[in-house]
């Protein structure tokens, strides 16, 4: 079962809407570029700091997979909602291992590509920060690749608590790769290595910084602790997934980081 749908909604601040209007259409124009093209390159809409024909290893995926499971607790009687799920490809690899499980998206070019790579999946069209989900209802729900580019710091808010919303009591959410302000410089030393060994290792097509400047946030831990403190949200840090992850390199990293909040 599946459908797509524009969430309606009575009232939307107007300092959510311009915001949202402007990465909305970055990423139809991006969901747009890899049309057709997609189902072959099935990690194009994930690539961030790359190129297109680097290929991720099964390897990497596997990491990669169980870093989420592993920071949500993931069990197989779990419903989960992918907020964010552009192509649809993480959650391809989580659908196995829960009850049932959604895909969001305000982009429904990216949601095409979605359909295009797994017909099956149950997706919607909407947006976090009005999300189209009754409260309480979910066990879990993934951000990931999704947060870092929300640049103001109100909009960051007003999104974890409209994802806590629809999460059940005991409910658990991972906000997914978030960047450490204090530690960008290992961020950018870590992403010139990797540059370094892609260019040597691949046949390297379109920059995808090129296809799509989507803007990023670095995040300040103790203002987003402050934050949650002050709110008695239970949470807890952890380390990414190593977007860079290749032989010989630490599959996580403590540059980034994976917010997991849970419903008390
Ligand atoms: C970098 S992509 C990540 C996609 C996917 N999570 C992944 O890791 O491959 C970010 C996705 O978040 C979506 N997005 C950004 N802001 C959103 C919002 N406020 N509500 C719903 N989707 C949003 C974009 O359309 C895009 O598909």
């Amino acid at each position: 079962m599946r459908w797509c749908a524009g969430a309606v909604q009575s009232f939307t601040p107007i300092w959510l809407k311009v915001m949202s209007v402007d990465l909305r259409k970055l990423f139809d124009a991006w969901g747009q570029t890899a049309e057709s093209g997609y189902v072959d390159q099935q990690w194009l809409l994930s690539k961030w700091e790359v190129w297109e024909g680097i290929v991720w290893p099964p390897e990497k995926i596997k990491v990669m997979v169980q870093s989420i499971t592993e920071g949500l607790k993931l069990k197989t009687s779990d419903t989960l909602a992918d907020l964010g799920c552009g192509g649809g490809w993480i959650l391809k690899q989580l659908q196995p291992r829960v009850k049932s499980i959604v895909g969001l998206d305000f982009s429904q070019s990216m949601l095409n590509r979605a359909l295009e790579f797994s017909p099956q999946q149950m997706l919607v069209c909407g947006e976090i920060g009005r999300l189209p989900f009754k409260d309480q209802g979910l066990d879990c729900a993934l951000s990931y690749f999704v947060f870092l580019n929300f640049l103001d710091d109100d909009f960051v808010e007003h999104a974890l608590l409209d994802v806590l919303r629809v999460l059940k009591k005991g409910g658990r959410a991972l906000i997914g790769q978030l960047p450490d302000k204090s530690r960008s410089q290992d961020y950018d030393r870590a992403k010139a290595d990797y540059i370094a060994y892609c260019q040597k290792n691949f046949k390297l097509g379109r920059s995808h910084r090129e296809i799509c400047q989507a803007p990023q946030k670095l995040f300040d831990i103790g203002q987003l602790k402050r934050f949650l403190d002050g709110q008695k949200i239970a949470y807890d840090f952890k380390k990414s997934f190593n977007p860079f992850f290749r032989p010989g390199v630490e599959p996580l990293v403590d540059w980034r980081f994976d917010l997991v909040i849970s419903k008390s």
